[in-house]
């Protein structure tokens, strides 16, 4: 049985989509807690009413990054983690933290890597003019927003898309191919090489549509 750790900052749909792939499709592995680094985070609602682990470890209560870090990893190896899971986790983490969890340390980002790392990716999609926008899980490296792929989910853009409708679209997207990397992890059918992520299955998913 692997223990995930998921950590979050605000309402957490990513998590639920996990929490819910984790009991119905009998996942090896069990959600050991949600950590945030918002008390305010509505996603700790859904867990807490789960009988999830819930924990906080604010940034505000430390001076440096590296005093938060050390602190939240104190916290999230206390529930012994198999893998750590990034959904909507709003902080940028120090190296250190990185390399503690090398391997085991999943995110999932807003567009189609490497196109708009970052904050504000809906309206840069939009400004940009592109025709495809879409999410990616990866594996987190040192480099905010980089790392090697494990899935990507590809959406159309609308001309009539508003960033609000085109974020609802990838959301959407968001709620199936990071549950299934996650499966994929826990179930040992991951292979990182040389930075390649194989998996057991198609990498990616595309939403198709013509206007
Ligand atoms: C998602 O769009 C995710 O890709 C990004 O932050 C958002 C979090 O949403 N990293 P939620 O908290 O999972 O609902």
């Amino acid at each position: 049985m692997k223990n995930i750790v998921i950590l979050i900052s605000g309402r957490g749909s990513n998590m639920e989509a996990i929490v819910h792939a984790c009991a119905q499709r009998q996942w090896p592995a069990r959600i050991a807690a949600v950590i945030s680094n918002k008390a305010d985070a509505s996603g700790l609602q859904f867990a807490q009413a789960r009988d999830i682990a819930t924990a906080v470890v604010s940034h505000k209560n430390y001076a440096s990054r590296e005093g938060f870090d050390a602190a939240l990893a104190a916290q999230i190896d206390s529930y012994q983690p198999d893998l750590v899971v990034l959904a909507g986790f709003m902080r940028v983490l120090t190296d250190a933290f990185v390399a503690h969890y090398d391997g085991r340390l999943l995110n999932i980002h807003p567009s189609l890597l490497p196109s708009f790392p970052g904050l504000h990716t809906h309206e840069r999609a939009l400004e940009a003019g592109v025709k495809v926008h879409g999410a990616t899980v990866h594996f987190v490296t040192s480099t905010l927003d980089h790392g090697p792929v494990v899935m990507q989910a590809a959406v159309p853009v609308l001309s009539s898309d508003t960033p609000d409708t085109l974020a609802a679209r990838v959301l959407q997207q968001e709620h199936v191919i990071y549950p299934q990397a996650v499966q994929w992890f826990v179930s040992g059918q991951l292979q990182l090489a040389e930075s390649c992520v194989k998996a057991p299955g198609s990498q990616l998913l595309m939403l198709r549509g013509i206007e």
